[in-house]
């Protein structure tokens, strides 16, 4: 028996990295999962991970930020699963500069990733959670309880320099968090937010300049400045990163039942980092 029994979830940007440690994290406590990445393959691959420890996966493939996709994303759990119980906003990426270099395209960019994407994926799943809340109570049946939890991170809480962008994106996060929080209480839905600090991943682990990803088209640099990880390092009162599967449990915190009266909170997992 999981805590997650008959729950069914959707994880954006899970085939790899911190998503892809949620949506194991999920499928592992009973969850049934609708896996997301930019392409088959990454998705897939977390698919047939889960499937291999005995849990339930399903792929879809697809940029977030595509036209439609939100529609696609909630009908793949609905009808492969018959339902959407939880939802993880967690797909994105970095294209930093200064202010002064960076490009409409490129804070575009990352506010549609980052803060439209989870948007249009919580406008799509109104409608299913709205008539499963509606088809509950009129069989006199107990509403359970829902979960939107939104990745943010420090630098939309206190600000980056190069990330004027991306710290936006995600300081809007929080505002959609607790906008989502007092809407939605009616359908005992609790929406959070998980900030993250430095977690070792490809977003971080890369020496600047040495990687690339490539996204909707475009090459985009990957990788934070060794010099930058280390006085960040100096400021972290447990002295190390943390790993994907530390940051998937943030996440799972705030999908297990003992978090059903928590909502519209930001829990940091920093490993102390202080802002
Ligand atoms: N790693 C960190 O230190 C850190 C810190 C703060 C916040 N975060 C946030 O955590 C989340 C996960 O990042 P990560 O560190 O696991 O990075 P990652 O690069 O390892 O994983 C992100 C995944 O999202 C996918 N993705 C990117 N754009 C997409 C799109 N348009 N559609 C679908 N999938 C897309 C990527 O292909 C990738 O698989 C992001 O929202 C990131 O901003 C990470």
């Amino acid at each position: 028996m999981g805590k997650l029994d008959n729950k069914v979830a959707v994880v954006t940007g899970s085939g790899r990295g911190i998503g892809r440690e949620v949506a194991r994290k999920l499928a592992a406590d009973g969850a049934a999962v609708v896996v997301n990445d930019l392409d088959e393959g990454p998705a897939k691959e977390t698919v047939e991970i889960i499937e291999a420890d005995g849990g339930r996966a399903l792929a879809c493939a697809g940029s977030v930020v595509e036209e439609g996709f939100a529609e696609r994303f909630v009908q793949t759990a609905v009808n492969g699963f018959g339902g959407l119980d939880i939802v993880v906003n967690n797909a994105g990426y970095t294209w930093d500069t200064v202010i002064q270099k960076m490009t409409d395209e490129q804070w575009d960019a990352i506010l549609d990733v980052h803060l439209k994407a989870p948007f249009r994926i919580l406008r799509a799943a109104q409608p299913v959670i709205a008539a499963a809340v509606k088809a509950a109570r009129a069989a006199g049946e107990p509403v359970p309880c829902r979960k939107v939890v939104n990745i943010s991170s420090v630098a939309g809480l206190s600000g980056n320099p190069g990330q004027a962008n991306y710290a936006a994106a995600k300081a809007g996060v929080t505002g959609l968090t607790k906008t989502l929080a007092k809407e939605w209480g009616r359908y005992n839905v609790t929406v959070n937010s998980v900030a993250f600090g430095w977690i070792k991943t490809r977003m971080t682990d890369v020496s600047a300049g040495e990687g690339t990803i490539t996204v909707e088209g475009r090459q985009i640099k990957v990788g934070v400045n060794p010099e930058l990880l280390e006085a960040m390092r100096t400021m972290i009162p447990l002295g190390r990163a943390g790993t994907p599967q530390e940051a998937a449990g943030a996440v799972y915190l705030l999908c297990a039942p003992e978090s059903d009266y928590v909502s519209g909170q930001t829990l940091v997992c920093g490993g102390g980092f202080a802002l």
